[in-house]
């Protein structure tokens, strides 16, 4: 008697999972961490270090931090919308003139990374055809989020890393053919990867081509504070907010305010009227609630009690002023050595990019223990005061070829 085989369809599980590319600048970390030279240097890192290399906790945060210990009284939960005091406090910093203004609404989020996800989302909700202007090269991190609520993005060059200069001319192009609901998404200041910011009459030029579009400017606003002063870090944003009816922004707290950990953030929405943005953000808590419910409270209710304590305030103000400082004055170092480096004195924020191919990378990692990533970005505040000169003397070695 013939027996017939019968093969059950197997149900796909977790072992079907595709493997996935690891972040290059994740294993960057691994193999620094696994140097045992003592004199490496670590450039690859993205967050603040002082003269010595450390990332301390502001004196600020601190002592905020002891208040709320002293003073809270419950971790009940504080609702969708997040500590309300502590976006309130952040308006006039972030929104400065426009602060008053009645049509922008705001919500606390984990971290700018969690205002990026929600702001994607609102615009996929309102428009899945809209597509994302995205200028390259970017925050690595910018495209996946774009992608995953199923955004079409379109690159153009940002900026031509060979010449340190912004691709202004291709830009404007860019955003000029820009389809009205298009999202144009533009870094606030201290552009990562490559510190190249837009000046003031560029940001006047991208205003005026981002309003004739009817584009919908999203504005990444990481590192407030880190490039020429709070003010003047947002006053592309301010420009924007003057003229276009809907704008988004995703601020973060969690590098001026050095709390990265504990994911400290804020998306505000602009709309054209009252009504359009109390429809908006019932969309974003909707969001919020599939995404995260609520977001932390520690480091927003930190940041409130700073802002919200005007002794505390000032003396923030003095302690990001001297991370600024110090982003600056390890700047002028670095372009001092050489007319090849002078550029990165005239950038702003933590990150510069270096125009070394693949392999000189490489070699400043095997001869020299320097870490940095594949495409030449560095943080000029990775380097301790006393590792500039070895970093300089080995950069221009390797370029020197
Ligand atoms: C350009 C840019 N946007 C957003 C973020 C996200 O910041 P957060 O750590 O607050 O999520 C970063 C962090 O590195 C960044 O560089």
């Amino acid at each position: 008697m013939l027996t017939e085989t019968i093969t059950q369809p197997r149900a796909k599980g977790l072992a079907d999972l595709p493997s996935v590319q690891t972040d290059s600048l994740l294993q960057l970390i691994a193999l620094c961490n696994a140097d045992p030279r003592p004199h490496k240097i670590d450039v690859g890192v993205g967050v603040y270090r002082d003269s010595v290399g450390r990332t301390p906790v502001l004196q600020v945060i601190k002592e905020a931090e002891a208040i709320l210990l002293k003073t809270q009284e419950t971790k009940g939960y504080l609702g969708m919308s997040g500590d309300k005091r502590y976006t309130e406090l952040l308006r006039p910093i972030v929104l400065g003139r426009h602060a008053g203004d009645e049509r922008i609404a705001g919500v606390q989020t984990p971290g700018g990374c969690g205002a990026l996800c929600l702001g994607f989302d609102l615009i996929a909700r309102a428009n899945p055809d809209a597509r994302v202007l995205v200028g390259g090269p970017t925050w690595p991190n910018h495209p996946p989020i774009i992608r995953s609520v199923g955004l079409e993005i379109i690159d153009y060059p940002y900026y031509e890393r060979g010449q340190a200069t912004i691709r202004f001319e291709d830009m404007i192009q860019a955003l000029g053919n820009g389809r009205p609901g298009d999202v144009a998404l533009l870094h606030g200041c201290c552009h990562n990867p490559t510190g190249a910011d837009l000046g003031d009459e560029q940001w006047a030029k991208v205003t005026e081509v981002v309003a004739d579009r009817g584009l919908i400017p999203f504005v990444d606003l990481a590192y407030q504070g880190f490039g020429r002063g709070l003010e003047e870090d947002a006053s592309g944003l301010w420009r924007l907010l003057d003229v276009c009816d809907e704008v988004l922004v995703a601020q973060s707290c969690d590098k001026n305010f050095a709390v990265y950990r504990d994911r400290v953030g804020n998306l505000f929405v602009k709309t054209g009227s009252m009504d359009t943005t109390a429809t908006a953000m019932a969309h974003v808590m909707q969001s919020a609630r599939e995404m995260w419910s609520m977001p932390p409270d520690h480091g927003a209710a930190a940041v409130r009690i700073v802002l919200d304590t005007p002794e505390l305030a000032e003396r923030w103000h003095v302690e990001l002023a001297q991370m600024r400082d110090r982003i600056n004055s390890v700047r002028q170092r670095i372009a001092s050595a050489d007319p090849r480096l002078s550029f990165i004195g005239r950038q702003f924020g933590m990150f510069s990019m270096l125009p070394l191919s693949k392999e000189q990378v490489v070699e400043l990692r095997e001869s020299h223990a320097i870490y940095m990533a594949e495409s030449g970005r560095f943080n000029v505040v990775g380097l301790s005061d006393e590792q500039v000169d070895p970093f300089v003397e080995a950069v221009l070695h390797v370029m020197n070829g």
